[in-house]
Parts: structure tokens; sequence; C-alpha cells
């Protein structure tokens, strides 16, 4: 069966580039569902959609009697992806504010699927702090924004808000095929980088994790469609764009914000360093140099290990940064946390590991699977690790449905 591509066409100028972006899809093998909003229709005919697609154009009133009743939601159930192109500012709005009425905004809020929106307004209206804050949001539910283009506007301004070229919105759905879309509404928990305790009033004791693994994970688990927590200790790194990004320091701080999470979350992801010692007697003021200083360290709580007592079905993931016997470590740790699963990595090597782009990685289930990964970018070996998750969340489904039958 071919991929259904809901395209929903909005009212502005830009409308009558739909009628070619429908085309171009068709081109790549897919099947073209048309939504018209009521505003559309002032700029181009539904007749002219139905000519080039095939398919009946889904209007903006409601069905008449006969008709299928609830339309939206049988395309919801089709579609794999839906580009609202050209997108303007009510459409946007109303997507990012929850508002459906009419077919087009009532079918985005019921579907499931990848939208993409390539806006077209005039620059005032796109600049306009509404509008920009509507897209933002968007964009942090895992919406991909294609535009708009500079240049000549209809109206006669000249700025930001022109429909992007017709191949560029072709491509994002293109790419957009490709993406699996397997942890479509899974609520997971990233944790990533390195924790930092505080020993007096300007130093503290930390560790090398660069965050990098973590926002790959992360980064990875939102393109496949997931609801990203990301709980943040101290990283090299940017962090990613549009995930909502929980910042912590200490190692408690980050048991805090994991645990407060956890229990609505589908799946935890520990690819954070966390600190195993804070100093006991943190000093508010800065310590001065006056020779030997003894600092008592004592052992932080071990989130995993809390977490594996309040487990209720969640799938856990856990990381092993090892110098030596890498994978008799690992499974001890994947054993005694109560792990799902863990991603053992050999941080005594230079070119890999801690800081570097890349790592080399052995995959160890609970049910005793292994797998190595020779050196990959950490982006790739993301991928990697959600397509092992994915097969533990249909294990864990399985075993759910054998119980109930
Ligand atoms: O025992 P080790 O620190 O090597 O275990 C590593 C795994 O445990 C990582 O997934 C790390 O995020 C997690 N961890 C934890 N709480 C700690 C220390 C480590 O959850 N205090």
């Amino acid at each position: 069966m071919k991929n259904k591509i809901v395209l929903g066409v909005t009212g502005g100028i830009a409308a009558y580039k739909a009628a070619d972006i429908a085309r171009r899809i068709m081109e790549l093998g897919c099947a073209v569902q048309v939504v018209m909003t009521k505003n559309a229709e002032a700029f181009i005919g539904p007749l002219t959609f139905e000519a080039l697609t095939g398919n009946k154009v889904l209007r903006a009133g409601l069905p008449a009697p006969g008709e299928d009743s609830m339309p939206h939601i049988t395309l919801q159930r089709e579609a794999c992806i839906v580009l609202v192109a050209p997108a303007t500012a009510n459409i946007i709005g109303k997507f990012a504010n929850g508002i459906a009425d009419d077919s087009l905004s009532t079918f985005l809020l019921a579907c499931n699927a990848q939208v993409i929106m390539a806006p077209a307004m005039n620059t005032m209206m796109y600049e306009n702090k509404a509008v920009q804050k509507n897209i933002a949001t968007l964009k942090e539910r895992g919406v991909i924004i294609v535009g708009p283009a500079v240049g000549m506007l209809a109206c006669g301004d000249e700025g930001a808000g022109k429909l992007s070229p017709v191949e560029d919105i072709v491509t994002a759905v293109e790419e957009a095929l490709k993406i699996k879309r397997d942890f479509a509404n899974l609520n997971v928990i990233v944790t990533a980088g390195g924790t930092r305790e505080p020993v007096d009033a300007v130093r503290f004791i930390g560790n090398s994790s660069s965050g990098k693994m973590g926002f790959s994970v992360a980064e990875a688990l939102k393109r496949r469609g997931a609801k990203v927590t990301l709980i943040a200790g101290a990283t090299e790194v940017k962090p990613p764009d549009d995930i909502k990004i929980v910042n912590v320091k200490t190692a408690e701080e980050m048991r805090l914000e994991t645990m407060s999470c956890f229990d609505n979350a589908d799946i935890l992801i520990m690819a954070a360093a966390v600190g195993d010692y804070r100093v006991m007697e943190a000093e508010n003021r800065k310590v001065k140099k006056s020779g030997q200083w003894n600092i008592t360290l004592v052992e932080n709580p071990d989130i995993l290990m809390e977490v594996s007592k309040r487990k209720r079905g969640q799938i856990v993931i856990g990381f092993a940064a090892e110098t030596e016997n890498t994978l008799e470590n690992g499974k001890e740790k994947l054993l005694k946390k109560n792990m799902d699963m863990i991603v053992i990595n050999d941080v005594s090597r230079k070119d890999t590991g801690f800081a570097s782009d890349y790592n080399e990685i052995t995959i160890l289930t609970r049910a005793g699977e292994l797998t190595r990964h020779g050196k990959a970018l950490k982006s790739e070996l993301a991928e990697i690790i959600l397509d092992n998750a994915v097969k533990l969340l249909k294990n864990g489904k399985n075993e759910k449905d054998k119980k109930r039958a």
C-alpha cells in the first residue's frame, strides 16, 4: 500500500503552489489526501486537487448525511505524514493552542503522524511574538517547520514570510518518510552530562562526561516521536534545540528531578555520569590556601537503585563506563540495578568514549542478548540503542498481552 500524505491547505496567496506540491509528492510514490480550510477555497478550488490526486478533498464544514461522519478519525489512522503548506498564522496558532474548529484543525489534533508545516505570511505577522511563540511551541512538540523563506512578498513587503521553495518542502517530506516513529507518544526521560559536587563556594568535584551521548539519544528519541525530558548536568556541548531541558548540578538534584518524572515515564535512559561521592560538609565560602586540606567524601544515593524499587513496567536503560573487565562489570551493574538493558563502553580508549564524538559500545539486555557495535558516531549509536529499546518495548507489550489472554 502507498504511503498516504495528508496535505493541509490554508488560505494564503501561496495556496496555488500546493497543487504543485501535491503533484511532486505523488511523484515520490505517495498517495495524497488534501484537507482544505474555508479560506483556502478562496484562493484555489477543491476540484483542482481532486483532479490531481484522484481523492475527494476534505473540506472545512461538517460531513453531509451519508458521508463518513468522522473523517478526521478515519484519516488519522491512514496518514503517515501531515504536511500543511502554506500554513497561515491562523492554523499555526490553532494547532499550537489546541483549537479544533474545522476539518483541518480537528484532524491535526486527532493525528499522531509526523506533522510538517511550511509557514507563509506577511513579515510583520511572522515576526509577531505570538506567532513566534506558537512556532516555538510546535517545534518543541516535534513539528517540523520548513522556512519561511525571505524575499519579496505578495503584499509588496520584503522580508521573512515567503513560502519555502516547493523543492525544500518536498525534500522535508522525503526526509520525514525515512524517519521511524516508533517512540510516538512515549514519555522518555534522558539524563546526560556529569554532575558536580561542591567542595566550597568556587570549587567542585566533577567528571569528564561531555553530555554528547545523552544528547544524541535525546535528539534521536525526539525524531522518532517521543516526548522527551532531558535532565542535564554539566556538559561541554550545546544542548539540542526544541527539547524540554531540566538543568541540574549535583547528583542529589538529578535524583530529585528523575524521581519526580519517573512515575509518568515509559522509559528512563540514564546516560549521565552521576558522581558517586559528594563532600560531606561543603564550605559556603572560598577556602583560603593554607597547606594540606583533607576532605571527607560520602557516597551519593544511586538513582538507578532507587528507580529499580519504583519500577511499574517502565523500561530502564543504564550506561556503564568501564576501564577494565568491561563486560563482567557491566553485567553485574545490569543485575544489581535491575535495568532492562545496559550500554557498556570502554572509557580507557582515547579515540572513543568521554568527550569524543565517537563511541564503541556493547549492549546487554536482561534476557542475556549481547550485541557489540564498533567505533561509530554517537548519533549513529543512539539510533542503535533505540532500535534495541524498541525490541524491549515490544517484548514487554507481548508479555502483557499474553497475561491478559
Ligand atoms: O555504578 P556506575 O556508576 O558505573 O553505574 C552507571 C549507571 O548508573 C549509569 O547509567 C548512571 O547514570 C547510573 N548511576 C546512577 N546513580 C548514581 C551513579 C550512577 O543512577 N549515583
